[in-house]
């Protein structure tokens, strides 16, 4: 539990009477044995105990209730504990819970594959799992290098990526990224990144050159141009136009050049199109999809690739294999479950959810922008961001993200604000009362900064 969290629990979130007496004897273990993620495990308040979920409500040990406004790290897309996916789940638990995929296969495996072959941008008809967002991006940036040294060209060794850009914390990832606060200091370890401005990076004064520019001096020598499409999330919910994206894709085809789409946070409906990429009418050749694959519920992630890019590493040589593999590539039970929410997905029309969504966010956030604390907003699809003003310094480790996140808790939200820059992301069920209950939450938390 928070440390502050004894008072205002807020109104709309009445404790619905289930607790867990249990929960003092397990937070003592937690307290000596885990180091949780994105955590200065010294000041960082207690971590606050969940015993369930249903929908958008996380039901805590105390009995309180909190709206997870923020999909739990953007993974979740259908709500907490869905029967339907509940039920692929334990179905295919009690027929095939895993095997070796080199050399094997099973049928959610390969059902999944076809799915997200169809529903992918044109070419990108070849799926290769792994375990999370980070290890998709791996894949990918290993994909691109390898398949230019199959080709005869390995002078291509440079990587380009955006300003702001996040794409998880491996090597390979880290190299990729450029949010400071994450992975200054690793900086020595990296491979060569060309870093390229965005049109929100320019806005605000980067002295980073234009994709085109980089592309002219050192083209040849470049393996893939990776980027976020549309949407760059850690990086601080940055939006940027349609426009960019297409011009990303016409500057990289006309060389050659493969384009890495990491639509780890995008995909699923995140942005208004079933992937990100649509908006600009784009196919990338190379895709990473993870988070929402599996509704938020188990481990999953896919690289998807071109026939051409494929091809590459077609041989007789068995030197020239893509060894990449993770123990749990293309695991049965995540990919049934996958499969469960992409039915729901088309059942319960997301993309139509997520129009509605935009549209209320529009409007509410019409409102906070009049605020002196609100510096700017922008939306979309299923997501609603604000700068806020801040006297701290700015960016991740702005104070007023920690400060913020515990007001949120004891109101009942999970709201998890990237230093000053605040969203919300929830999962699509969420009901159009449980959206105006967030931002009443969050007009009350602004008035108070
Ligand atoms: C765009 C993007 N790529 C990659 C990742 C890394 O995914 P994971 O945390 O599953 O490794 C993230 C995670 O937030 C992300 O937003």
């Amino acid at each position: 539990m928070p440390e502050d969290s004894a008072t205002d629990r807020g109104n709309h979130t009445p404790a619905t009477g289930q607790t867990d007496p249990t929960a003092d004897g397990w937070l003592a273990l937690d307290r000596q044995h885990v180091w949780r993620p994105y955590t200065q495990m010294k000041t960082a308040p207690p971590p606050v105990p969940v015993v369930s979920g249903s929908g958008v409500w996380l039901q805590l040990a105390d009995g309180r209730r909190l709206l997870d406004a923020i999909s739990s790290w953007w993974v979740n897309i259908h709500g907490h504990a869905h029967p339907r996916i509940g039920q692929a789940l334990a179905e295919q638990a009690g027929r095939l819970e895993h095997v070796i995929y080199a050399g094997f296969a099973h049928e959610p495996g390969a059902r999944l594959a076809a799915e997200l072959a169809a529903r992918a941008p044109a070419g990108l008809s070849k799926v290769f799992y792994s375990d999370d967002g980070s290890t998709a991006v791996e894949v990918a940036l290993k994909m691109a290098y390898q398949a230019w040294r199959h080709r005869g060209q390995p002078e291509r060794r440079l990587f380009v990526a955006l300003d702001d850009a996040y794409h998880g914390d491996t090597f390979g990832a880290m190299a990729a990224g450029g949010v400071q606060a994450f992975h200054s200091t690793f900086h020595e370890l990296f491979f060569a990144v060309r870093r390229v401005a965005t049109p929100a990076s320019r806005a605000r004064g980067s002295k980073s050159p234009d994709l085109e520019a980089v592309l002219d001096a050192e083209g040849d020598q470049v393996a893939a141009v990776i980027v976020e499409p549309m949407l760059q999330g850690a990086g601080g919910m940055v939006v940027n136009p349609p426009s960019f994206l297409a011009q990303v894709r016409a500057l990289t085809a006309a060389r050659g050049i493969p384009l890495i789409a990491d639509e780890v946070l995008t995909g699923f409906g995140r942005t208004g199109r079933f992937f990100a990429s649509e908006h600009a009418d784009i196919a990338p050749d190379l895709m990473c999809v993870s988070k929402a694959l599996t509704a938020g519920y188990l481990p999953l992630s896919a690289t998807l690739a071109t026939e051409e890019i494929f091809n590459a590493f077609l041989s007789e040589d068995r030197g020239q294999t893509f060894f990449h593999g993770h123990s749990f590539a293309g695991n049965p039970l995540a990919c049934a479950v996958a499969l469960a929410s992409l039915e729901l997905f088309d059942e319960l029309d997301c993309l139509g959810r997520v129009a509605r969504l935009e549209q209320q966010y529009r409007e509410r956030l019409a409102a906070l922008e009049t605020l002196p604390v609100v510096a700017s907003t922008r939306v979309l699809g299923g997501m609603a961001a604000m700068d806020l003003v801040t006297r701290g310094a700015g960016g991740y480790l702005d104070d007023l993200g920690p400060r913020l996140t515990r007001s949120f808790i004891d109101r009942g939200f999970l709201l998890r604000p990237l230093g000053n820059v605040l969203y919300l992301l929830p999962p699509y069920v969420i009901t159009d009362d449980e959206v105006d209950a967030c931002f009443d939450a969050v007009a009350a938390v602004l008035a108070e900064i």
